[in-house]
């Protein structure tokens, strides 16, 4: 983990909501795993405001790239960010997606669920299908991403304006039977909302399938210092403990979680 002052490289709007942040941190790059994050401190609340955390979405050559939404005062903050500025990164942090399935990847994003699983997209060893869902086109993102590196693509939106009309567990339901009809083995890697995830999580516990979800809880320190974003989990033999998703995740197996 390094706690380091990065420039930043470049900064585009993607849509009117989601932005593309490049910054230049080596040894965080270098590091960073699929599924990992990092705590940034935006500029200008450093004395009021907590860090945020965000998932890597790219890591190579030294730049870190982080694909994010605008949704409240610190993401709308950074949207103010351009080439040349400075800001406070830590990471990488937290355990990241293991990189061997078995059988075909099957990876579910929901909205800027992308940003891990597009960086894990291009670090499994197999390739397989990525099911991209929002609730409308506009929330699509890195579809060009995934095909550009080899990866399958189907999307769902809500209102039926880009892709199948419905809802991304209906695409996996579907590819699931694909799958099964064809005798081959499938292991999920989804990160979105929590909804989406208990059912994607859900689904692999019935299909006796393995389920790596990536939780998305508020938090605070980013490190396991505060106990802000604890999480109820499950062991093996059935007892339950309580982990620090920052800390202990945050990628858990769907048999891992107690909603
Ligand atoms: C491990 C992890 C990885 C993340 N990766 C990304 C990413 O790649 N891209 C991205 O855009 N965002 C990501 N997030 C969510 C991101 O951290 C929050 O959206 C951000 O902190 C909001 O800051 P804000 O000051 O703009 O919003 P605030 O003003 O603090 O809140 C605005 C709204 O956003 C909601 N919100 C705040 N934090 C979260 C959160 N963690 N989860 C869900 N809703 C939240 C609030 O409840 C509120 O409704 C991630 C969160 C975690 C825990
Ligand atoms: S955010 Fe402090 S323990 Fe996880």
């Amino acid at each position: 983990m390094v706690d380091m002052l990065c420039e930043v490289l470049g900064h585009k709007p993607l849509t009117e909501v989601y932005w593309e942040l490049d910054i230049a941190a080596p040894d965080i790059a270098e590091q960073a795993r699929p599924g990992q994050f990092v705590h940034v401190r935006v500029p200008g609340l450093e004395a009021v405001s907590l860090r945020r955390p965000f998932s890597i979405f790219g890591a190579e050559g030294g730049t870190l790239k982080i694909l994010y939404k605008n949704v409240g005062r610190g993401t709308a903050e950074m949207t103010r960010l351009s080439a040349g500025d400075r800001l406070q990164v830590i990471g990488p942090l937290g355990n990241g997606f293991p990189l061997c399935a078995e059988g075909v990847p099957v990876l579910v994003a929901g909205g800027y669920g992308v940003a891990p699983l597009f960086f894990l997209a291009g670090r499994l060893e197999r390739k397989g299908v990525v099911l991209i869902g929002g609730r409308t086109a506009a929330d699509i993102l890195a579809r060009d991403d995934f095909e550009r590196i080899g990866w399958r693509v189907q999307v769902a939106t809500q209102d039926g304006s880009l892709g199948t009309e419905g809802l991304v567990t209906d695409l996996l339901d579907k590819e699931l039977a694909g799958v099964c009809a064809e005798g081959d083995a499938a292991e999920f890697f989804a990160c979105g909302p929590e909804g989406m995830l208990r059912a994607v999580g859900e689904r692999a516990v019935a299909a006796g399938l393995r389920g790596w979800l990536s939780l998305d809880k508020r938090m605070v320190c980013g490190v396991g210092a505060c106990l802000a974003c604890v999480q109820k989990l499950r062991r093996a033999d059935g007892s339950t403990w309580i982990g620090r998703v920052c800390h202990d995740g945050p990628v858990f197996e769907a048999r891992e979680i107690v909603w």
